[in-house]
């Protein structure tokens, strides 16, 4: 299937995501109901309007998908992709979140895993299927010379087979994660390390949210024929790997092509959260909320998917440490904890979830009198809920052991009534911006993450707002519809 179907489509913009703006459920008469996801990339999509003639490519994640796509139900601007279920169960548990998120996240137990055998290869097997469903649908539905914007590590393989379809796009990558050190790349087969770099740079261009993550990536194609990455491009402009291609008979270089390196640091959407966090629901939550903390009590808050690389379990030792330290703050704070489910389909992330809630327990049972619960652990999605302790919050935990950005250190300051201190890791992309004006935090040293949870329970009043606001500032520096609109310009400025 890889020989150039003519330009068909009438898309001028698309973009690809496993995940897309819309799911979809079957009620108890049949009838589906769609439910209009939040985040970033979808009010960043909304920015160019659906009548500009943008596509958004996903795939059906849920029965309920499936029998949306089944029925021909959808939504203007969106194509969901049917991709058989035992192929995406393989390309997205398997490869996407147990290998690619793992080097990226650095979260291998290495005396035992990684081990790359012959399952591996099978699931390997269908993410290549995955990705050509993605770039054999792009193809189809893309006008000449349409910008495509292919997101994340599910769709590292779409832009080098879609540039072989459609020679004619603009096509970028979007990493919304880190990226591997090179040791850490390096453990994955030679043949797959190649076919990965193959992938993304059939993109015009690739882009990170933070220059360390573009870096590592730069460190990675180092040294990988056929391609040379140029630290900057003559006269100070962007960074790019060139493509060079040497003739076999003169042994003269050529270079064919250009994939220049970009940088975008996803922001929080100010207008959207600022109304959203005033609502009814939002304004009961709290009142909820209130109650569960009890007056006169301090909160630690976090909110985070139940992902490995959140580090909640140690957030909650570390927490443990605070109360073992300081006996004046027994019955003064209680710790928020909201941990959602996330991907359950894979053991290893049950188990943690498991882990986190035994952990709560326990600091529950050691300390928790009558009055007090000083773990309020929840467990159910809830983004009313969170906005809520985002609002009341004195101190929030962000404390990731590597993350691609956090939007949670930045939604905070924003939604924030009153001031909270941020307690940041730094190792989450967002450390990049904030930093300056959170406290510090080595994500594995839980005495250390204790003694900054102390630093920010008892920061003055007036200290904690001046710096909720400059957080709020840096935050919100490029929200959501500029992210992607910078994107876009990069990418048809850049294309010829
Ligand atoms: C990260 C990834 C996204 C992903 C999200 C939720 O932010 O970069 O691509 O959608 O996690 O994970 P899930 O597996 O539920 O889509």
């Amino acid at each position: 299937t890889s020989s150039p179907s003519p330009a068909s489509g009438a898309a001028q913009v698309l973009v690809a995501s496993n995940r897309g703006p819309v799911s979809y459920e079957v009620g108890d008469d049949g009838s589906l109901r769609a439910k209009r996801g939040g985040g970033g990339l979808v009010s960043g999509l909304s920015a160019i309007g659906p009548d500009a003639g943008a596509l958004w490519v996903c795939s059906a994640l849920s029965d309920g998908d499936r029998e949306a796509v089944r029925r021909g139900v959808g939504e203007d601007g969106v194509r969901m992709l049917d991709i058989p279920a035992d192929v995406h169960a393989d390309a997205y548990n398997g490869i996407a979140n147990s290998v690619l998120w793992f080097v990226h996240h650095m979260l291998y137990q290495t005396p035992l895993e990684p081990v790359f055998d012959a399952e591996f290869r099978r699931q390997w097997a269908s993410y290549e299927t995955y990705n050509r469903a993605f770039a054999e649908a792009l193809a189809q539905e893309a006008a000449e010379g349409a910008a495509v914007l292919v997101q994340d590590y599910h769709l590292c393989l779409v832009p080098g087979m879609l540039r072989e379809l459609r020679p004619d796009l603009r096509i970028g990558h979007f990493s919304h994660t880190p990226w591997a050190p090179p040791e850490y790349f390096a453990m994955l087969p030679d043949d797959i390390q190649v076919r990965l770099m193959e992938g993304l740079l059939g993109a015009d261009r690739v882009a990170f949210l933070t220059w360390r993550w573009a870096t590592a990536f730069e460190n990675c194609v180092q040294g990988l024929d056929p391609y040379r990455w140029l630290p900057l491009w003559p006269s100070g402009a962007p960074r790019a790997v060139e493509h060079v291609r040497k003739d076999p008979g003169t042994g003269r270089e050529r270079i064919t092509r250009k994939t220049l390196i970009g940088v975008h640091s996803l922001g929080a959407d100010a207008e959207f959260l600022h109304a959203r966090s005033h609502e009814p629901d939002v304004e009961e939550r709290m009142a909820a909320l209130r109650e569960e903390i009890g007056a006169g009590r301090k909160a630690i808050v976090r909110v985070d998917r139940t992902e490995l690389s959140k580090n909640i379990v140690r957030g909650l030792l570390a927490y443990r440490q605070l109360l073992d330290d300081h006996p004046e703050l027994l019955e003064q704070v209680v710790h928020v904890a909201f941990a959602y489910p996330s991907r359950q389909d894979l053991a290893v992330y049950r188990d943690y979830t498991a882990e986190v809630q035994r952990v709560a327990d326990e600091i529950n049972s050691q300390y928790g009198t009558p009055g007090w619960t000083p773990v309020v652990l929840h467990v159910k999605d809830d983004f009313a809920r969170s906005l809520a302790a985002y609002r009341l919050a004195d101190v929030a935990l962000v404390n990731p052991i590597r993350d691609g950005m956090n939007l949670v250190a930045k939604e905070v300051p924003v939604v924030s009534d009153e001031g909270c201190a941020l307690v940041l890791s730094r190792e989450a992309g967002a450390f990049q911006e904030l930093g300056k004006d959170a406290i510090a935090v080595n994500p594995y040293d839980v005495i250390g993450t204790a003694t900054a949870l102390h630093e920010a329970l008892t920061m003055p009043t007036e200290e904690r707002a001046e710096r909720t606001k400059r957080l709020a500032a840096a935050a919100t520096a490029l929200p959501p519809a500029q992210w992607f609109l910078e994107q876009l310009n990069a990418l048809r400025d850049q294309a010829s």
